[in-house]
């Protein structure tokens, strides 16, 4: 991805949240974006997985430009080769645990996954919860459950926004100890968006963000 500008534009105001950004990820590699609140993080993650579409500039995914795709070739593609875990978990409260694992397939229109789902749920620590709705889980748990559904399809990159922000510390650490393996085990690339120094120095990249700009860049061995 190259040059990615965003405004946001109201009826008063032209706001640039994001300037000239360029960035880009290998197969496999993993990558945390830091920086404050409001600095564009959460914008950068929409942009790069195709949620939002940029101001000005190029995202490329698996060396597709998604501005050239039309909206459903654009979903389409999101939904073979990206996951998402969202801060807020995201699942769909009237589905179970195991239907929400099942989700992105579904929406491919692949049925009879049900093993696959049962295992992923296991390798999370859920196999005795498979038929729990969202609220009777905890946090935790929810967050547990939004790890398998991302990984079910087997994306090729994975986009986490602050992941554990709303978990305790003692939550958060084996759920970012699962999303590190699940990730190593798929092979699949990683963004990562968090405020946790910690959790940040497990990736092999570290990307600061301030006021909509890379402002420091580090890499080093990884876990
Ligand atoms: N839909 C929107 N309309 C207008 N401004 C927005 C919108 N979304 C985000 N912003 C602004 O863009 C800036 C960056 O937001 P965001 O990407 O959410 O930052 P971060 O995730 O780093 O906290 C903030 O100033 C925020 O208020
Ligand atoms: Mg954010």
């Amino acid at each position: 991805m190259s040059e990615l500008r965003k405004i946001h534009r109201t009826a008063s105001h032209e706001l640039t949240v994001l300037r000239d950004v360029s960035f880009s990820l290998g197969e496999g590699d993993t990558c945390a974006i830091i920086g404050p609140s409001g600095s564009g993080k959460t914008t950068l993650l929409g942009l790069c997985a195709g949620l939002d579409d940029a101001t000005a500039g190029s995202v490329k995914l698996d060396g597709q430009p998604l501005e050239e795709l039309d909206q459903d070739a654009r979903a389409a593609l999101r939904n073979r080769l990206v996951g998402f875990v969202f801060q807020s978990f995201q699942l769909i409260p009237t589905l179970t645990a195991i239907e929400n694992v099942l989700v992105p397939l579904e929406l491919r229109g692949e049925s009879g996954r049900q093993k696959e789902a049962a295992e992923l749920l296991r390798q999370v620590g859920l196999g005795d919860r498979l038929d729990h709705y969202p609220l009777q889980l905890s946090g935790g748990e929810q967050q547990r459950v939004a790890l398998a559904r991302a990984f079910i399809h087997r994306p090729k990159i994975l986009f986490a926004d602050e992941p554990t922000g709303n978990l305790d510390a003692e939550t958060a650490g084996p759920i970012v100890d699962m999303l590190f393996r699940l990730n190593r085990d798929a092979g699949t690339a990683l963004v990562l968006v968090t405020h946790d120094p910690a959790l940040a120095a497990k990736a092999r990249r570290v990307v600061k963000m301030s006021g909509g700009s890379i402002v420091a860049e580090e890499e080093h061995a990884g876990v």
